[in-house]
């Protein structure tokens, strides 16, 4: 299963919203800001937006700039990129701009939505994704279907606030316009929802024009099985840090996070650190958290190997250790082959433990690679 990387785009006012209430779209950014957007528009696979944009804002959504879509031809890619409408009743003007401008469109919808899109004619791909809209399902089909790598998200605010509450947004550009609107009737960028985790992570900002451009990443683990969008930078990190670990031709590389609910780093390690020749990534990080940190319960430990369930270099395998921590999730990208231990099953420990294992084998390649020279593939 392939998700695409889901960037939110939106523009705001001072008091937070995403429009007025006038007939007319209300410019939040200016020129510079528009063209930077077609930058980002024309770096993406695919541009999703609702269908109240669609009936509000009647946008066309396309790469205006001529040598963009000229690089985007060059790289074997097609001049726009697709355009993916949401809409649970299928209710759409067939003559919006939106299915008249640009190249190929598909709209995802219910299995009603989808009868009254066909009887309409709307000139999409259409595709029900059955009873209600299912956003994995959605963004699956995106990846594995129509081979979107990555997705930008133009709004509105009820499409921004489901991503985000999901934990499928892998990053937020968030605008803010030096105007306000002052009409509590005005739509505004997230509505009332369950925000998982705390505070996101700040990784740029940029005045552009008058406007302000800050880019967030959410960093609040998933829940259970369901992987959130934060998982995957988790545990890309642990696999960077397994590529930190000193050489070995005896145990493997690998590397550990250990992250609480609300998205804050507790601990990390890598094996073989600080010296220790037989120190594990998983043993490394959790020997800096505090036992007594109440938020370790709902902490994930993000371990680019799966935790072991032997050892012989210790008496505790990590599998235990991360069990008698109290932690109770666990996300990997490779599960331990035989090379030293046979058979050995730390996800089973895990489990049987009480724990949550998830893994997400397209890190596989990742933690593999520092390795290459134990397992041989
Ligand atoms: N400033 C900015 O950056 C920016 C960007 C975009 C939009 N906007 C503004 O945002 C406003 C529109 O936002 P909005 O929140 O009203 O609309 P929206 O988020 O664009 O679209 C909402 C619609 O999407 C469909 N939908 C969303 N989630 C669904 C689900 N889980 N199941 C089924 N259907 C679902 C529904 O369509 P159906 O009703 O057809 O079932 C729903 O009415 C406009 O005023 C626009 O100007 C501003
Ligand atoms: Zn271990």
């Amino acid at each position: 299963m392939h998700r695409p990387y889901v960037l939110l785009s939106a523009a705001v006012s001072l008091d937070g919203y995403l429009d007025d209430t006038g007939p007319e779209r209300l410019l939040l950014s200016g020129p510079a800001d528009f063209d930077r957007v077609d930058e980002v528009r024309a770096g993406v696979d695919a541009i999703l937006v609702g269908a109240g944009t669609i009936r509000a804002d009647n946008p066309r959504l396309l790469v205006n700039s001529p040598e963009r879509r000229a690089a985007r031809i060059r790289e074997g890619r097609p001049a726009y990129p697709l355009k993916v409408a949401v809409s649970g009743s299928g209710d759409l003007d067939p003559a919006a701009r939106f299915w008249h401008t640009g190249g190929e469109k598909v709209l995802y919808t219910t299995d009603r939505g989808a009868g009254r899109a066909r009887a309409l004619g709307l000139a999409a791909d259409v595709v029900p994704l059955g009873p209600e809209l299912d956003w994995r399902r959605l963004l699956e089909h995106l990846g594995t279907v129509r081979g979107v790598r990555r997705l930008m998200v133009e709004g509105g605010g009820l499409i921004h606030t489901q991503l985000i509450t999901q934990g499928l947004a892998d990053e937020l550009q968030l605008v803010l316009a030096p105007l306000f609107v002052g009409d509590p009737d005005a739509p505004r960028l997230f509505g009332p929802g369950s925000y998982q985790g705390g505070r996101l992570r700040l990784v740029e900002t940029r005045p552009v024009g008058d406007v302000v451009l800050m880019r967030y990443e959410p960093t609040a683990p998933g829940t259970g099985t369901v992987a959130s969008a934060a998982d995957h930078h988790w545990l890309a990190l642990a696999c960077a840090l397994a590529a930190e670990c000193p050489p070995s031709g005896t145990a493997f590389s690998v590397g550990a996070v250990v992250v609480a609910a609300d998205g804050t780093e507790l601990a990390r390690g890598h094996s073989r650190e600080g010296g220790d020749p037989v120190v594990h990534a998983e043993e490394a990080a959790l020997a800096r958290t505090d036992p007594a940190d109440p938020r370790l319960a709902g902490a994930t430990v993000y371990s680019s190997l799966e935790p072991c369930a032997r050892r012989a270099s210790r008496p505790v395998p990590c599998a235990r250790l991360i069990l008698d921590a109290g932690v109770r999730r666990v996300v990997t990208a490779w599960r331990e082959p035989d090379t030293f231990v046979a058979g050995a099953d730390g996800s089973g420990v895990l489990r049987d433990g009480g724990a949550t294992v998830v893994v997400l084998p397209e890190y596989e390649e990742r933690a593999k690679a520092p390795n290459r020279h134990l397992t041989g593939g």
